[in-house]
């Protein structure tokens, strides 16, 4: 079992450069299925999840080669399948854009169930009733999604609850389908531009993407292309509070810093200095923070995925900061760990509020998700003494390289490889 180790009490100061976003990623990848030919993808982040969409990828027939570290060509013109089996999917949840991909491209697809973060229930019923107004017909047997059409048609789909995965699954699927489809109250966030932009650049004709209403002409046929992945909003804004929280002075590099402004604004109320350059932001503080009160909400709102790293840099400010949960119905998870290390947090109902304290005290803790592991290695970062962080393969799910980032910003990390005990008594 591996395990962080963070002896924790230094400013970070330097240079980091943001890799490519993680959720557009995890989406573009399968769409590379929809054009059965050849594609290079450039920005691609070197993190877990990315390999298991890859394997994926293999698992269908597609050819992958990693032309460097960061850029994979795909040739997906030999696929021979149309099933994956549960365990290529049950790690992640964004394996289910196999499912928009692969009907698109093929008419049916069966696909296991996918797993991923857990935040209470994740239903799928924005993709069906999307994937239903395009003609095909969806069953859920036996933990596999069944998806198939005759013929998929365009029509207008409004989506009851904005959704990334719908929103990018609907896309996908309706792509090559005959005459247009429209979706209404689609999300807006970075990722779903990238990927519109991505398909587009395949022979694809959506417009729109980025607002709330995205207008896809179904095309005859889309083919290879190469294509660059845009910089990570969540890892960008992950280190911004990293280096904010442990007062220190960083200058991150390869952000799209107009996608940053709703974690950007919260950071300056509470008396962090921002400067925006044209693809970097230099982020320096010093406490006292001022309180701050956040509520999550789809983009361009306050990002979910920010909400445990904020809630750290909040267990830091000055009076009571709260967090609102907007978006999922549990993400309080991290809360009992945060706690572990002397956060004074309650949570009633969607709403964490948190009391500043002096500082975090070193404790064994666990990533319980991919955002949380993040805020435990801040919290980290912030407090004398070594904190041990377990179950890290949440973070290396979503942050390429994250300890050797850290170290290059003077932080002490290290990754260290633990025996599991085994053969216990039950007692
Ligand atoms: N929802 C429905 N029905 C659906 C789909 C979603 O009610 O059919 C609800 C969800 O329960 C939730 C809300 O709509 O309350 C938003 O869910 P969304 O579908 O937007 O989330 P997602 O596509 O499953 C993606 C990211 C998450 C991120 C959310 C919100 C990927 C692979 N995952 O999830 O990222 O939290 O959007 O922005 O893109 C992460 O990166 O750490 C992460 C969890």
């Amino acid at each position: 079992m591996e395990k962080y180790l963070i002896r924790g009490g230094k400013r970070l100061t330097g240079e980091v450069t943001i890799s490519g976003a993680k959720n557009a990623a995890v989406a573009i990848l399968p769409a590379t299925v929809l054009s059965g030919d050849i594609c290079v993808i450039e920005n691609v982040p070197n993190i877990s999840d990315v390999y298991t969409i890859l394997k994926i990828l293999e698992h269908l027939g597609a050819s992958v080669r990693f032309l460097n570290k960061t850029t994979v060509e795909i040739d997906a013109r030999h696929l021979n399948t149309t099933f994956i089996p549960h365990e290529l999917t049950c790690n992640m949840r964004a394996s289910y854009y196999f499912w928009g991909a692969i009907l698109g491209k093929y008419g049916h697809a069966r696909v296991s169930m996918p797993g991923g973060c857990d935040f209470g229930v994740r239903p799928i019923d924005q993709h069906k009733r999307g994937f239903e107004a395009i003609g095909a017909t969806v069953e859920i047997v036996d933990g596999m999604l069944d998806v198939s059409a005759e013929k998929l048609i365009g029509n207008n789909v409004f989506f009851d609850k904005v959704s990334v995965g719908a929103t990018m699954n609907v896309m996908l699927a309706s792509v090559m389908a005959t005459g247009v489809t429209v979706l209404e109250n689609a999300a807006k966030e970075p990722h779903i531009v990238d990927l519109a932009n991505f398909l587009n650049s395949m022979g694809a004709n959506i417009m729109g993407a980025g607002t709330d209403v995205i207008k896809i002409h179904g095309v005859k046929e889309l083919h290879g292309t190469n294509y660059a992945i845009i910089p990570d909003q969540i890892e960008a804004g992950t280190y911004m509070v990293a280096a904010a929280a442990t007062c220190g002075d960083v200058l991150i590099k390869n952000v799209i810093p107009k996608h940053m402004e709703s974690i950007s604004a919260k950071l300056e109320m509470m008396g962090v200095k921002i400067e925006e350059f044209d693809e970097a932001l230099r982020v320096s503080a010093e406490r006292p923070f001022s309180k701050v009160d956040i509520k999550t909400m789809p983009y361009p709102g306050f990002p979910t995925d920010m909400h445990p790293q904020m809630a750290v840099i909040a267990c830091l400010a000055e009076g009571t900061s709260t967090v609102t949960e907007g978006v999922w119905d549990n993400r309080y998870r991290y809360v009992s760990e945060l706690q572990k290390m002397g956060a004074d947090i309650k949570v009633d109902g969607k709403m964490a509020v948190i009391e500043g304290i002096e500082e975090f005290k070193a404790a064994p803790v666990k990533a319980t998700d991919l955002r949380a592991g993040a805020a435990m290695v801040i919290a980290a970062l912030c407090c004398d003494g070594e904190t041990e962080i377990e179950d890290i393969y949440h973070i290396e799910r979503g942050y390429e390289d994250i300890e050797i980032k850290l170290c290059s910003l003077g932080a002490d990390i290290k990754k260290i490889d633990v025996p599991e005990i085994s053969g216990a008594v039950a007692m």
